[in-house]
């Protein structure tokens, strides 16, 4: 393992014991939405996100714990909700997701879409406690942020219904566009969040601010552009997810449009570019940029 593969690892094993206390059980009956949404946090994602949180913050010297593992934990709940609703029969009907039945395949579809809801609600309590921050505009500036990220106006959600339009786009579809906002949205977003909300939580100057807003977006497209290569190229056990699914369900994606080579390329010169963005933090931003070469060399 490279030295930013076992960094990512030892900081998964953290942060699944702290997230691992947002989901005590409940007595009623009740408890198997929490048991779903347990399930679909606790299994073995990379954390990605949450690291980035965490990683961002510290350039801004802001407490590990708790305030960005909290900042990470909300939203991972929130990244997590949207596999499970993504995985659903009515999106793109997926049975395996991080090595295990999907969520609506282990309990069943209302469960998981109740499940899906839940962590989409949790992370928004989580995220205005004032664990996070003592000051209430910062908290409010999170929580702002994050409904704009995931939302249906230029967010998580909005590419996502772009996903589901581009599988039967009219044929004079510009397809280059119609995908660079996909991607943009649809997992860019979240991405750039997580960044966005490293520097928010350490109240970064502008100038700063920019720099990793700059970063995020790079990464978050090439992040996307890794994912639609791994579908065609990668191994099925490390992704734990079901491969060569794009193609079979017609999905949109710069490996459709232009092929392997020249998506590679474009992930690499995004990949470069996000580097160059961190350029103000010199050697202090070195794990980011570690980070930005791992999102487009991962095998899982
Ligand atoms: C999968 O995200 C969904 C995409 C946005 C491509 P990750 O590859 O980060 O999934 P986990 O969290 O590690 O399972
Ligand atoms: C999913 O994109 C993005 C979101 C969940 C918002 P994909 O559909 O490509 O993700 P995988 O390949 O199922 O993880
Ligand atoms: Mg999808
Ligand atoms: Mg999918
Ligand atoms: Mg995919």
């Amino acid at each position: 393992m490279t030295d930013i593969q076992n960094r990512l690892k030892e900081f998964s094993l953290r942060f699944n014991d702290y997230i691992e206390q947002f989901f005590p059980l409940p007595d009623g009956a009740e408890k198997r939405v929490v048991e779903a949404m347990k399930y679909s946090v606790m299994n073995g994602g990379k954390r990605l996100r949450p690291f980035l949180v965490c990683e961002t913050a510290k350039l801004f010297d802001v407490p590990l714990f708790p305030a960005a593992a909290q900042t990470g934990a909300a939203l991972e709940m929130l990244h997590s909700y949207s596999l499970i609703h993504d995985d659903l029969p009515a999106m793109d009907n997926d049975d395996l997701r991080r090595g295990k039945p999907t969520c609506h395949k282990q309990f069943d579809e209302a469960t998981a879409i109740l499940a899906g809801d839940g962590l989409l609600t949790q992370s928004f309590e989580l995220l205005s406690h004032k664990a996070v921050s003592a000051d209430a505009g910062v908290r409010c500036e999170l929580v702002n942020l994050l409904a704009n990220a995931a939302g249906a106006y230029n967010g998580m959600i909005a590419g996502q219904m772009l996903d589901l339009y581009a599988e039967n786009a009219p044929q004079d579809t510009d397809c280059e566009r119609l995908i660079k906002r996909i991607e943009e949205m649809k997992t860019g977003r979240l991405i750039r969040y997580a960044c966005e909300a490293g520097a928010i939580l350490g109240r970064a100057p502008m100038e700063e601010r920019l720099a990793v807003i700059n970063y995020a977006r790079k990464i978050g497209v090439a992040f996307q552009i890794a994912d639609d290569i791994l579908d065609v190229e990668g191994s099925q056990e490390l992704m734990g997810k079901t491969l060569n699914k794009d193609a079979a369900q017609g999905k949109a994606t710069f490996v459709s449009l232009y092929g392997l080579e020249k998506a590679r390329q474009m992930a690499k010169e995004l990949v470069e570019e996000a580097k160059a963005s961190l350029g103000i933090f010199s050697t202090r931003a070195q794990t980011l940029k570690d980070l930005a070469d791992f999102i487009i060399e991962r095998r899982s």
